[in-house]
């Protein structure tokens, strides 16, 4: 059973001047247990239209989806599913705390249980000290911090998550990046959108590229970053002492190392240099 799969998932919104844009074009994806995956595009490219369908936010005009074997128009769905909005909004009236145990309730905590993970996810994201002031008093990052710790509540299955890292500072990042990958550690599923390469790179198994609607790529994230060695940096001494740096190309590396053994040059270095999953999406898009 996969965590997330997409099936020709298609939509059109209408605009207010009956306009067709159709945001989304036959979509099919399929996400494991245990997996992070990137989905990765550039501003308009669907991603939120698709979460939004995943969600039972807004209903596809074609196409279907199941979160874990359950079908996205049934409310089950929903019940294994950590979900961060791209522009989470609080009843900014509460407190962290107040808030975060409404959650527990609404996902049938028992009191004691909500009072416990709530605990432990307001310090995880470093909101324990502000937890009783208002919403309302918080920072952008702060809110940003909250919407994650929301999602972490009762400790489900599959984590959606629609640009985690955005609007958030270095530190913030890191931080949302380290959850990231101890939810991996512990086989969780998180699917997460980004127009960011960098976000990719350093948490995702696997990237889907998609840009105005259409899926453009789906590769694992190693593959890709192998696929991109153009070459290798070597820097190499020889028996006198003389360093040199030198770039060699992919195909040329075997033929190297054997004339370096017959000159009996040492190798000091190899580092391979690549094109980053920057180079891959603008590529991608470009094309
Ligand atoms: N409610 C809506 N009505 C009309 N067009 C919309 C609506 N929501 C999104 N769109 C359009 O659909 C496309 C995809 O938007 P969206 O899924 O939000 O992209 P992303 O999240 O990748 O930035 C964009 O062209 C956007 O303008
Ligand atoms: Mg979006």
């Amino acid at each position: 059973m996969y965590a997330v799969e997409i099936r020709g998932l298609s939509k059109s919104y209408k605009t207010k001047k009956l306009r067709t844009v159709e945001a989304l074009k036959g979509l099919s994806l399929d996400i494991e247990q245990g997996e992070v995956f990137g989905f990765l595009g550039p501003n308009g490219a669907g991603k939120s239209t698709t979460i939004k369908c995943l969600m039972g936010l807004i209903r596809p005009t074609a196409g279907a989806a199941s979160i874990l074997g359950c079908d996205i128009a049934s409310p089950q769905a929903r019940r294994q599913v950590g979900y961060l909005p791209e522009n989470p909004a609080f009843y900014d009236y509460l407190s962290a705390e107040e808030y975060l145990r409404f959650v527990g309730k609404m996902f049938d905590m028992s009191p004691e249980d909500a009072a416990r993970r709530v605990q432990e996810v307001l310090n995880l994201l470093e909101l324990w000290e502000p937890r009783k002031r208002l919403i309302r008093t918080y920072s952008k990052g702060m809110v940003q911090r909250l919407g994650l710790a929301q999602v972490l509540i009762h400790d489900p299955e599959v984590y959606i998550l629609d640009e985690p890292m955005s609007g958030l500072d270095p530190l913030g990042r890191a931080l949302v990046k380290e959850i990231i990958l101890d939810l991996k550690k512990r086989r969780k599923c998180v699917f997460f959108s980004t127009h960011i390469t960098d976000d990719v790179e350093k948490v995702c198994d696997r990237v889907a590229v998609i840009n105005k609607g259409d899926l453009l790529a789906v590769d694992r994230v190693e593959n890709i970053l192998e696929r991109g060695v153009e070459g290798y940096d070597v820097t190499a001494a020889s028996a006198d002492g003389q360093v040199q740096e030198l770039f060699v190309h992919k195909e040329e590396l075997p033929s190297f190392l054997k004339q370096t053994l017959d000159q009996k040059l040492a190798i000091e270095k190899i580092e391979p240099r690549r094109k980053n999953m920057e180079a891959f999406f603008l590529e991608l898009v470009a094309r």
